[in-house]
Parts: structure tokens; C-alpha cells; sequence
């Protein structure tokens, strides 16, 4: 049989041709159909984006009100929802919660399983942006033993899951729009990777002709790890344990240490070789939440701020090029938004939902293949079973 090339985890194999996004790793560029990450965070909103992704143009100002009220239209889910969340042990961490809830999707909406039908493509699409938000907010309320929170389509995408995390039937939560729109910021600098783990685990699930239900609760399966979206949840804890700046030095070494498995989580990134330029967007965000919130001085944030200024000094992370990535400061955020550390991978996943569909949606309405990759075999040869 012919001859394949070897590349365990990827390192220089193309796996599609994609028009989505744009990555430039030498130069810390990342771009969504051409418009670069920093501006389409300052000027647009995260279902703008959404479109973006998913259609290859802005909106206009009709399509932008009629998507913003598909997507909000959609947000609740099937009350028998409720009951499956029930299922669960209620110490169950989010992630678990979302992998199932996404999956059973499939089975409650029959109207968006046909991935041969545009309509039923169109209509997936939408109610994964629409529903992702609710789904995340309920597995955090299952989680604290409260009611579930319906939402409520007159806010902002992102208000509206601020409110569906923190008002409770006794209690109203008030949306500030700086904190809404910081939410919709961080979901935008989410949005898309390119072929990242979770993004090409979406594309091989959906090559075998799965549901896009389906496909994309495999996406968040291999979001969860803490090399990938994990580590937004392994940066916070890592500065817990580290706690205070007079022990950074100690973790440094530790992270400089061949025969240490520690890792600086948050820093370095396989791609970007330069700073990752949403890490950027995600520190200014980080100083107006934590502005608006009145915290000025946060044991956490010192230790970050410090850890970053010495790991951009320090010669080990600068030979390497390890700059601090996006994860690095989300933590910070979500934390200071009063997110606890367990839902901060949830949260990646919401915002990379357009991403892992336009992606899906790319693949499918284009020719192609089921992916099947080759292994070199390293196993027994042929023998003889004895009896
Ligand atoms: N701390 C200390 N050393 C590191 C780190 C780190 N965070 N990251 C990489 N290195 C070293 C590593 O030990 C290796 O050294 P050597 O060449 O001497 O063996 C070298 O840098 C290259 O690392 P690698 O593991 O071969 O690089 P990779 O491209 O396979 O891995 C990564 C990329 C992101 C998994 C890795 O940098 C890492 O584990 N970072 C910490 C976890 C993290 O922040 N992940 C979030 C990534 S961004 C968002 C996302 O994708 O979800």
C-alpha cells in the first residue's frame, strides 16, 4: 500500500482548505473573513460575529435585526429539557452537563438533524447559538440547587446570560451594560480558531455525516482538556495556588524544570509564537470590569500581572515564545463577574459555538471525505493464536 507522511499532533499537516480564519502565528495576526480580531471586538457585537462566521459577511443593518431576533427568539429550551438536566448528579462538574445536554439536543429537535436539507442546516445553526447559553446557565444553577432562569430576549446576548446566571425568582439581577458588553466581548474574542483540537474534532465527527447536535457536543468533549479550553479553569487555580507574589519565583523554576511536569498555564500556544493578539483585547477588558467593580486591588490580578511582566523578561519563555494566550486573563474576568472556576471552560465553549458550526457548515456544503487518518503500525506481527 502507497507511502504517508508522519506528523503526530499535526504539527505541519493542513487537514482542509477553509475561508474563515486567518491565523499569522509569526506576527500574532488573527483575522475572521479578513477583519482582524481587536477591531471586530471594539466596533461589533458577538452576534454580528456570529454572522459573520457563519455567512462570510457583516450584516447589514436589516439582516443584523433580523438574525439578532432569530437568535433571541430561540433561546428557551424544550421544558422536558428540565427534567433531563435532572439526571445528573448535582455535584456534577458543568462540562460533564454540557457534553450530554448539547448531545440530547438530537433528540429533542427532529426538525434540524437533516444535514442534506439547507433549512434544517439553518435552523441547527441558530438554535446552537440561541440555545448554548441557556443550556450553560442551567448547568450552573442545577449546580448551586437553584431554579432554573428563563431568558430574557429583550437584553443583549450577553446580558441576557448574565441574567440567566444570577437573577433568581427572589432576587432580579441588574445587568450593568459595561458588564454585558465585556461578556460579549470575551465571547467574541472565543468565536473562532481555526483548526484547533475542538474545531477539527467537530469537522471529523461531522465528515462521518453525523448530526450537527451531535458534532458539536464532540467539540466540547475535546474543548475540555486543560491543554485546550481547560485552561482557562487551570490558570485561575494555578494563581490561587500561588497566591502571592513572593512565591511566583518558585513556580517559574518549577516551569523551567525539564523534570517538572508544571506548566505556566496560560502561556504559550501552538500557533501563535508571538503575543496572542485576544490575550491583548482580554487585559483591557480585565481592567474595565475590574474598574467598573470598584476592585482595585485583587491579590490574583497582582499575581498575574507580575507573573506575565517576568515570563516576557524571563530568557526560558522568551527563547521558547511563550506569551501569555487568551485563557490567561478570561479567568480574571469571569471570576471578578463572579463566575465560579468550574464554569469558565463552559463559557469558552458558548463563544466557540459559531465557530465549530461555520466550520461544520463549511465542510458539509462543500465535496468532501470522511477524515480517516493512517497510523504506523508499531504492534505484533502476524501469530499464531494457540489453543
Ligand atoms: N510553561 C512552561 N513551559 C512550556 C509551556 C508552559 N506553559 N508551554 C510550552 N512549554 C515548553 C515545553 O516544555 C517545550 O519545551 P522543550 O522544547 O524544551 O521540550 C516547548 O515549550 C514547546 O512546548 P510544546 O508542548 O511542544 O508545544 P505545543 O505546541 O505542543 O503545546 C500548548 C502548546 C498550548 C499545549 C502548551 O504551550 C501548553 O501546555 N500551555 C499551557 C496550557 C495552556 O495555556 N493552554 C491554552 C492554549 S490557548 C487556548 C486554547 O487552545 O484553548
Amino acid at each position: 500500500e502507497g507511502y504517508f507522511t508522519y506528523d503526530p499532533g499535526f504539527m505541519s499537516t493542513a487537514s482542509c482548505e477553509s475561508s474563515i480564519t486567518y491565523i499569522d502565528g509569526a506576527k500574532g495576526v488573527l483575522l475572521h473573513r479578513g477583519y482582524p480580531i481587536d477591531e471586530l471586538a471594539e466596533k461589533r457585537d458577538y452576534l454580528d460575529v456570529c454572522y459573520l462566521l457563519l455567512n462570510g459577511e457583516l450584516p447589514n443593518d436589516i439582516e443584523k435585526r433580523d438574525f439578532h431576533r432569530t437568535v433571541m427568539r430561540h433561546t428557551m429550551v424544550h421544558e422536558q429539557m428540565h427534567d433531563f438536566f435532572k439526571g445528573f448528579r448535582r455535584d456534577s462538574h458543568p462540562m460533564a452537563i454540557m457534553v450530554g445536554v448539547v448531545g440530547a439536543l438530537s433528540a429533542f429537535y427532529h426538525d434540524s438533524l437533516d444535514i442534506t436539507n439547507d433549512r434544517h442546516r439553518e435552523i441547527a445553526a441558530t438554535r446552537l447559538i440561541s440555545k448554548m447559553p441557556t443550556l450553560a446557565a442551567m448547568a450552573y444553577k442545577y449546580s448551586i440547587g437553584q431554579p432554573f432562569t428563563y431568558p430574557r430576549n429583550d437584553l443583549s446576548y450577553g446580558g441576557n446570560f448574565l441574567h440567566m446566571m444570577f437573577s433568581n425568582p427572589c432576587e432580579k439581577y441588574y445587568v450593568s451594560p459595561t458588564l454585558a458588553r465585556a461578556m460579549d466581548k470575551i465571547f467574541i474574542l472565543h468565536a473562532d480558531h481555526e483548526q484547533n483540537a475542538s474545531t477539527s474534532t467537530v469537522r471529523l465527527a461531522g465528515s462521518s455525516g453525523a448530526n450537527p447536535f451531535a458534532c458539536i457536543a464532540s467539540g466540547i468533549a475535546a474543548l475540555w482538556g486543560p491543554a485546550h479550553g481547560g485552561a482557562n479553569e487551570a490558570v485561575l487555580n494555578m494563581l490561587e495556588e500561588i497566591g502571592d507574589v513572593s512565591n511566583i519565583d518558585e513556580y517559574i523554576a518549577r516551569a523551567k524544570d525539564k523534570n517538572d511536569p508544571f506548566r505556566l498555564m496560560g502561556f504559550g500556544h501552538r500557533v501563535y509564537k508571538n503575543y496572542d493578539p485576544r490575550a491583548k483585547v482580554m487585559k483591557e477588558t480585565a481592567d474595565e470590569v475590574l474598574s467598573e467593580l470598584g476592585i482595585t486591588d485583587d491579590p490574583l490580578l497582582n499575581v498575574a500581572r507580575r507573573l506575565e511582566q517576568i515570563a516576557l523578561e524571563d530568557p526560558y519563555f522568551v527563547e521558547k515564545k511563550l506569551y501569555p494566550n487568551v485563557d490567561f486573563y478570561s479567568g480574571i474576568i469571569f471570576k471578578a463577574l463572579g463566575i465560579p472556576t468550574s464554569m469558565f471552560t463552559v463559557l469558552f465553549a458558548v463563544g466557540r459555538t459559531p465557530g465549530w458550526i461555520a466550520h461544520w457548515k463549511e465542510m458539509i456544503s462543500g465535496p468532501y471525505r470522511i477524515g480517516r487518518p493512517r497510523q504506523l503500525y508499531s504492534g505484533e506481527p502476524t501469530r499464531e493464536v494457540k489453543e
